[in-house]
Formats: C-alpha cells, sequence, structure tokens
C-alpha cells in the first residue's frame, strides 16, 4: 500500500507541486483577493524569519497588517525583521522569541500574550521540522511531533481566548501535501514504537495529525475560521538541509518560497477565504481532498476526535 501511495503521491506533485503547477493553478487566481487594506490587524506567524513564514510575513507587513514574528534564533529574527521593514516599509513588526518544540514555554507564551495583548485576529502555524534521526526534547518527547504536532496545538489552544476577542479571527496550519501518505495514527503519537525511526514518515504522520487537528478545531470553536494548506514543494532551507537527495534532483522544478506562501497570505487576509467552511485543506487557493483515491487512509470520527484527547493528555504531562 505505502508502495502505491508513494507513487500516485510523486506523480500528483509532478504536476500539482512544482513551479509548472503553481504556474497553470494560478491563472485562475483573482488578483483583487489580496487587495486588502490589513492596517490595525495583528498578525502572529510561527517561524517567520526564514523560507515560507518570512515571505507570508512581508507580503503581510506590505499590506500593513501588525507582524508577530515567532522565532527561535534571535540574531536570525533580528535579521529577518529588519528586511522586512525594509520591504514593506511597515514599522509594526515585532520579535517574539519561542523554541515551539518545548512545550512549557509555548503555554507560557501563549498565557502571557493573551494576558498583555487586546487581539489576535489571525494566527499562522507556519514553523516546523524533518528530523531523520530521532531526537527527544524534554528528555521524552521526539522533535519532531513536539514541533509540527505539539506545539501547534499548544499554541492554538491557548490563543484561542485572546482570539475570541475578534469578530472571524483565523487559524492557519501551514501542513504538507506529504500527509496524503500517512493514515492517522493515534496510538504512537511520540513514535517510541517506529523501529527504525524513519523521520519522512514521522514528518508525514504530523502532518496528516495537523490536518485532522485543524478539523477538529473547526468543530470545537465555530466562531473562528480554521484552514490548513500544502504549500507545494518550495526551494527553502529546509528542503535543501532535510530532503537533499529530493532537492538535488527536484531543484530546477521547485517553486519559489513567495509561491509556497501565497495560499497562506490568501486564506490570512482575502474575504474569498472565508467563503469556504472552516477546517478545510487547501492548495493553490482552494480546498482539495484529504485523501488520495483506494489509499485506504480514512479513519472513523472517533479516532479523529481521539487525536485532540491524546494531545491534551500530553499537554497535562508537559506543559501546566
Ligand atoms: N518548502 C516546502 O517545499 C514545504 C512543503 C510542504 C510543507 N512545508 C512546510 O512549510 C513550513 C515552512 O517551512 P520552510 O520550507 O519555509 O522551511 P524553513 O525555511 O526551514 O523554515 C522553517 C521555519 O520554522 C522554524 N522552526 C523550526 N523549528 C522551530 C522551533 N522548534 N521553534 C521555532 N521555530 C522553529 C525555523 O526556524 P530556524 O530558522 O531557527 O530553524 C524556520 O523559521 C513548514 O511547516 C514545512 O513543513 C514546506
Amino acid at each position: 500500500m505505502s508502495l502505491y501511495r508513494n507513487t500516485v503521491w510523486f506523480f500528483k506533485g509532478l504536476k500539482e507541486y512544482t513551479k509548472n503547477g503553481y504556474a497553470s493553478a494560478s491563472k485562475n487566481f483573482n488578483e483583487a483577493d489580496l487587495k486588502v487594506n490589513c492596517t490595525g490587524q495583528h498578525y502572529m506567524i510561527t517561524g517567520a524569519n526564514s523560507g515560507i513564514g518570512k515571505c507570508i510575513a512581508t507580503e503581510i507587513a506590505k499590506l500593513g497588517g501588525t507582524v508577530h514574528m515567532v522565532c527561535r534564533n534571535p540574531t536570525a529574527a533580528e535579521e529577518a525583521r529588519k528586511e522586512i521593514i525594509e520591504a514593506s516599509e511597515n514599522q509594526n513588526v515585532f520579535v517574539h522569541l519561542l523554541d515551539i518544540s518545548k512545550p512549557r514555554d509555548v503555554y507560557n507564551f501563549a498565557k502571557d500574550f493573551c494576558d498583555q495583548n487586546e487581539n489576535l485576529h489571525v494566527l499562522i502555524n507556519n514553523a516546523g521540522c524533518m528530523f531523520n534521526t530521532q531526537e527527544m526534547v524534554e528528555e521524552s518527547l521526539e522533535k519532531n511531533f513536539a514541533t509540527n504536532t505539539l506545539g501547534t496545538y499548544i499554541l492554538t489552544t491557548n490563543l484561542i481566548p485572546v482570539m475570541k476577542k475578534s469578530e472571524k479571527s483565523r487559524v492557519i496550519v501551514v501542513s504538507s501535501g506529504g500527509m496524503l501518505v500517512q493514515r492517522l495514527n493515534t496510538e504512537d503519537l511520540n513514535f517510541d514504537k517506529m523501529k527504525p525511526f524513519d523521520g519522512t514518515l514521522a514528518y508525514a504522520q504530523n502532518k496528516r495529525q495537523q490536518v485532522v487537528m485543524v478539523e477538529q478545531f473547526a468543530k470545537l470553536h465555530p466562531e473562528i475560521h480554521f484552514s490548513c494548506m500544502h504549500p507545494g514543494w518550495a526551494n527553502t532551507p529546509a528542503v535543501r538541509s532535510s530532503m537533499p537527495e529530493f532537492y538535488e534532483k527536484m531543484k530546477d522544478k521547485l517553486r519559489t518560497p513567495a509561491e509556497g506562501a501565497d495560499t497562506t497570505v490568501w486564506l490570512a487576509v482575502s474575504l474569498a477565504a472565508l467563503e469556504h467552511p472552516s477546517g478545510k485543506f487547501f492548495q493553490d487557493r482552494r480546498p482539495v481532498d484529504t485523501h488520495l483515491p483506494l489509499a485506504s487512509t480514512k479513519v472513523s470520527t472517533k479516532d479523529e476526535e481521539k487525536l485532540m484527547s491524546v494531545l491534551e493528555e500530553i499537554t497535562k504531562k508537559f506543559a501546566y
């Protein structure tokens, strides 16, 4: 089955996820969708110092939005902040230092942000990683899971109180089409039973978990608009360092980081995005299927709901 899924997914990717895929899909974009004045609106973007996240932050700053960059490396964050201000001529760009893989720090950061700020209109969970070896944080949390799934869950859950103060606030998660090859597995979120450890599979499973998480959040909080998306295959530091062989083979076909950022910017600022129901998975400004045909990746509603309760259990152990 995994050979079937990987093959179908790769050919789909060649057609849709490349720069040619973007060129073809973007013919249907409505340019007016992004002609929005975001002045006075607050946007939080994790991993905003690099690749897709930096492009998202720059575009939103150009539209006048107040940008909260959430980054872990102070030097890289400050350099990116200066570049974003220069490119956008918008001074309202702020850095918040946070390592998303540290549950207690994420929880404390979100609580403090809620206490100190009147509103947050849009949260963009963009920070992500693919570690190919099994590394632990907080002694027993696998690093891909801690960053991609648990960090996203804790940050989103604990920012919801401030987001509810504004009408139709939005949460966006930068997931990946790679999730299409994985069926949700709530039995081994921390990959303790994955032998041998496989970082590509762990990452794809995390990205599947993000998609299910967004569907569940949408049900739990109907007053907030949730979405997740696939940026396509974009030429960023993450692809170059985590997938060197893929990068060598595909480097001439990859999207630019700005092309990878486009759908997230559209989901964050356009009125058109709000016309779609909450909880959907997007690619190139349209909702798409979360399963490949005949791939047997669907699970029961009970299993999907279980993801949230297991995440809450882990959060209690590591963050509160
Ligand atoms: N590029 C693609 O083709 C592609 C395809 C599908 C999905 N995605 C997704 O797109 C998102 C952005 O990735 P990218 O391709 O733009 O890669 P990137 O340029 O390497 O950016 C990743 C960002 O996430 C930050 N980050 C990682 N771990 C973090 C942590 N523990 N705490 C705080 N920040 C952390 C990184 O910070 P540092 O700079 O400090 O490392 C960096 O700012 C990711 O979620 C990725 O999974 C990318």
